[in-house]
């Protein structure tokens, strides 16, 4: 069983967690306690490869904290869409869960403002976190010098995934990606006359954010599109209408039945190698749902970075929080130490797709992951890095509702209006 021997957040106290007779409790040296019988986990990881990910946290987790008892409150909704508007109303009500999944970066920065989470510094001095993370993800981590969540994996954003039997039709190679979106969308073109209708693969407003984000990192390079996410850019600058322009024209060769659809369903031809989509702009959370279909990446599916986006590595990454007033604080420090151990991450991380936050696995411990994760640990180390809108890494939560609600919801129940697009994105940037 492995201890922890300081509190983190709630006044620093200093604690360990012991099972002791019946209960379980930490004890903290003022002599408070802390209950770590159980943790009430809220997450979005509700099926697929989620799930199991999240269940070989939980293994990993009984072993080392046998005395902490795990309970899912997993909300179902891909890129954590329903998870959010509950939680949102859980915290503002006072009845925290002991830990939600949220997205390292300015997502959660109004719960931070509105004093809804623990300050978890000390828990990364006692678990020696800051030397494990990356210096990147650290200072990504920290606001106004404090740290609010502790990570459990990374991901990687701006990736297409393409099905050859779409691609074969126009005689297209599927392994080698188009230099730019405009070439990209004259091999849409291409497609859509051989026979694939709806060539672009896309769900809801979740997933169409996703997809903007990605043109905008291809059309304005990585620099301009972090300034933008700074508040440092113009949302009205040329680059900026191109991309929206970009945008509207690729969603003219999406199919309109989908556009409510979660990542999974919306990409079903894609998954499948039907034939019925080429592409589909996705995290890589998506290997493991090719991997259930029985598909193989370079046979039946392709990777490649968004064209325009090569170099580029649009990262987000779950992070796991403490909130003020839960009711488990010692099970959420279980939790939080058995996600962030080598154990944890690489159990987790295997069978969810994504890089483990850690730096600090070793060559014999990388290699136990798959192709596409060792290339993936490689870019992360080598591209330049721009953190994700549609994943809470970029902006507060209340600026991405904005846009998915007043912009793209907008832009596809009615006009398809790009100037109108950009300009409520313009807007909704602003709501700070
Ligand atoms: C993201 C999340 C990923 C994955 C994905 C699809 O927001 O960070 O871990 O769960 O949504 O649900």
């Amino acid at each position: 069983m492995r201890k922890l021997v300081a509190l983190a957040g709630v006044a620093a106290l200093s604690l360990s967690l012991t099972a002791c007779g019946g209960g379980n409790e930490a004890k903290t040296s003022s002599g408070g306690k802390e209950d770590a019988s159980q943790v009430d986990v809220v997450t979005w990881w509700s099926a697929g490869s989620e799930k199991e990910g999240l269940a070989a946290l939980q293994k990993v987790m009984q072993k080392q904290h046998p005395d902490t008892k795990f309970q899912s409150q997993a909300v179902s909704g891909g890129g954590g869409d329903q998870a959010k508007q509950k939680l949102q109303a859980d915290l503002a009500a006072k009845n925290p869960p002991d830990t939600y999944q949220a997205h390292a970066g300015a997502e959660i920065s109004e719960d931070i403002k509105a004093g809804y989470l623990e300050d978890l510094s000390g828990l990364y001095d006692e678990l020696k976190l800051r030397d494990a993370f990356p210096k990147d993800l650290i200072e990504r981590l920290t606001v106004d010098g404090k740290i609010y969540s502790v990570p459990s994996n990374i991901h990687r954003a701006n990736v297409t995934w393409v099905s050859k039997a779409a691609l074969d039709k126009a005689g297209i190679d599927p392994s080698k990606a188009p230099a730019n979106i405009e070439s990209w969308i004259a091999d849409m073109e291409k497609l859509k006359k051989s026979g694939v209708k709806y060539p672009m693969a896309v769900g809801n407003s979740t997933w169409q954010l996703h997809l903007l984000e990605t043109i905008l990192i291809a059309d304005m390079g990585a620099d301009g599109y972090q300034a933008l996410m700074d508040g440092k850019g113009d949302w009205h600058s040329a680059n900026v209408t191109k991309a929206f322009e970009h945008y509207k024209k690729i969603m003219e060769y999406a199919d309109p039945s989908l556009l409510n659809e979660d990542w999974e369903p919306a990409m079903k031809g894609v998954i499948n190698n039907d034939g019925s989509q080429a592409y589909t702009v996705m995290g890589d959370w998506t290997p493991p749902a090719f991997d259930a279909a029985g598909k193989k990446m370079g046979k039946d599916y392709f990777a490649w970075p968004v064209p325009g986006t090569e170099g580029v590595f649009d990262f987000l990454a779950d992070s796991f929080t403490m909130p003020v007033g839960a009711k488990h604080a010692g099970g959420t420090k279980a939790w939080l130490d058995t996600i962030s151990s080598k154990e944890g991450q690489i159990a987790f991380n295997s069978v969810k797709g994504s890089l483990p936050a850690r730096a600090d696995l070793s060559e014999d411990e990388k290699a136990k992951f798959s192709d596409y994760q060792k290339s993936a640990m490689k870019s992360f180390s080598e591209d330049k890095i721009v953190s994700s809108v549609a994943h809470g890494a970029a902006l507060p939560l209340k600026v991405t509702e904005s846009m998915k609600k007043e912009g793209l919801g907008k832009f596809t129940a009615g006009n398809f209006d790009a100037k109108q697009l950009q300009e409520q994105f313009a807007k909704s940037a602003e709501t700070k």
